[in-house]
């Protein structure tokens, strides 16, 4: 088949080279000149596993191009199916801006002779119904196909997809769809496109839950009882329920679901209902990450304003290049706003993202750099960079009262259990054995001498 994929951000270029992979023409439209560019010289531009080499292998098989329109391609070969895969950002109420899928439906509207049309974007229930409305000559072949797969393993959910959700008007366009998938072995929920949109959103909704209800049973477990892993995993095995996303941590981190379901929660808002549990998924959520600072004021001796805080790791997960949504982004402005001095390191970013991500946070060359007088260590990314450091080494960097906390509960407690430091993660109880040679002075509004400071501040410059 000869496919068009309008937009390529994550989704539309996994989704092209996914389509190429099975051996359709496929051609990548993407607007922007930098990301188009970059895309024509083979470099992906999404961290995901296996997707810089197929991307390679797609353009030198020569099923794979890229062009910034698609009316002139289409006009020397036209398309037999256009996939719609552009992005749905929030707006500043939390309801999803429609306005690039419009745009791309008008295009593919326009076009003659007229392809079938995918719409993969996630989109407010009942948004299909809407646009086709202004294009009803697409009706018999349009489809709503959402797409479900996972950051960190995309190709693959691609390549065995645990369900095809299809919503359409005709059965005309369901051979159509047959062919490009070339018939993975899986359930295909054939429906309406309204119930297709809101298999999307639902699906974003229990997944935000089980996170949710994993952090509030993490709060319920802290005392000296309790293991919350093996809490978790008492219930995971459940086959009902299973383990997947049932961790604690910082709340969503990825972009997609405080944003699908902020839209949602919106779309309630608007239909006049009420979803009380998707209200409290996003509650727990969104207010997780404050635990990093509320550990630090609990251990630290004196306010923030006296504190010297490393982070380490900006990424949500290691795999995960997407930082919209990472905690990072909420915790580093609070700990800033609170005074404190922070240095921030992260293997896959360079000083000036840095920088330019967090203002006034201080870039650190390394790990070792990052930590050395810190009063504080605050991980954010289970990188193998953190997680197998030398932890006695970087204890004896860090200044007194040496407080680590451990946002991704990714650092080997065993091996930190007789060192010298505070260590504190998500829903455990505190671990460190040793007592640390500092005395408790409580919270003192003034410069604190309970801190250590070691001459003037440690980051080498970068
Ligand atoms: N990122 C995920 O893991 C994920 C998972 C499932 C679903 N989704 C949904 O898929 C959609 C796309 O997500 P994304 O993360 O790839 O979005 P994105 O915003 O990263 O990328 C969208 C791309 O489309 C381009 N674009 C917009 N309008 C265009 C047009 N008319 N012609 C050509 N290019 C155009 C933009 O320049 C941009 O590069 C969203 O609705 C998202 O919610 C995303």
């Amino acid at each position: 088949m000869r496919i068009a994929v309008v937009g390529q951000g994550r989704i539309g270029v996994i989704g092209a080279v996914a389509l190429a992979e099975r051996g359709h023409r496929v051609t990548g439209v993407e607007r922007d000149p930098v990301r188009l560019g970059s895309l024509a010289a083979g470099r992906a531009p999404v961290a995901e596993p296996g997707l810089q080499c197929q991307l390679s292998h797609a353009l030198e098989s020569g099923r794979l191009r890229f062009a910034q329109e698609i009316v002139p391609s289409h006009r020397r070969d036209p398309y037999d199916l256009v996939m719609i895969a552009v992005g749905t950002p929030p707006n500043a109420d939390g309801s999803a801006d429609l306005s690039q899928v419009t745009e791309a439906l008008d295009e593919v509207a326009a076009l003659l002779p007229l392809p079938c049309v995918v719409l993969k974007s996630t989109v407010p229930p009942g948004t299909s119904d809407r646009l086709i409305g202004a294009h009803p000559r697409l009706r018999e072949r349009y489809a709503c196909n959402p797409e479900f797969l996972n950051e960190g393993s995309a190709l693959d959910d691609w390549r065995a997809p645990a369900r095809v959700v299809v919503g359409i008007w005709s059965q005309e366009v369901l051979p159509v769809l047959r062919r490009m998938y070339q018939g993975p072995m899986c359930p295909w929920v054939v429906t309406t496109p309204a119930s297709a949109e809101m298999a999307k959103y639902a699906s974003n909704a229990f997944l935000a839950m089980k996170t949710g209800f994993a952090n509030e049973i993490a709060r319920l477990c802290t005392g000296a009882e309790f293991s919350v892993d093996d809490v978790l995993r008492g219930v995971g095995c459940d086959a009902r329920i299973g383990h997947a996303l049932l961790r604690p941590g910082l709340g969503f981190g990825d972009f997609c679901l405080p944003k699908d379901t902020a839209a949602l929660a919106r779309w309630v808002a608007e239909s006049g209902g009420r979803a009380p549990l998707l209200e409290a998924a996003i509650e727990i959520n969104s207010t997780q990450s404050g635990l990093v600072t509320e550990t630090l004021y609990r251990e630290l001796p004196g306010e923030l304003d006296q504190a010297e805080i490393a982070v380490l790791g900006v990424h949500h997960q290691p795999w995960n290049g997407d930082l919209r949504a990472a905690p990072s982004r909420a915790v580093i402005p609070r700990l800033l706003a609170a005074a404190a001095r922070v240095r921030v390191w992260d293997p896959a970013v360079g000083a000036d993202q840095l920088t330019r991500l967090f203002p006034g946070a201080i870039p650190a060359p390394d790990l070792r750099a990052a930590v050395a007088g810190a009063h504080a260590a605050v991980v954010l990314t289970e990188w193998p960079e953190i997680v197998e450091a030398d932890w006695r080494e970087l204890a004896a960097r860090l200044a007194r009262p040496r407080v680590v906390v451990d946002g991704k509960n990714c650092l080997r407690t065993e091996e930190l259990a007789g060192l010298p430091l505070l260590y504190r993660s998500v829903g455990h109880r505190p671990c460190t054995a040793a007592p640390v040679a500092y005395e408790v002075r409580g919270r003192q509004p003034a410069r604190s001498a309970a801190y250590e400071v070691r001459g003037t501040q440690p980051v080498p410059s970068v």
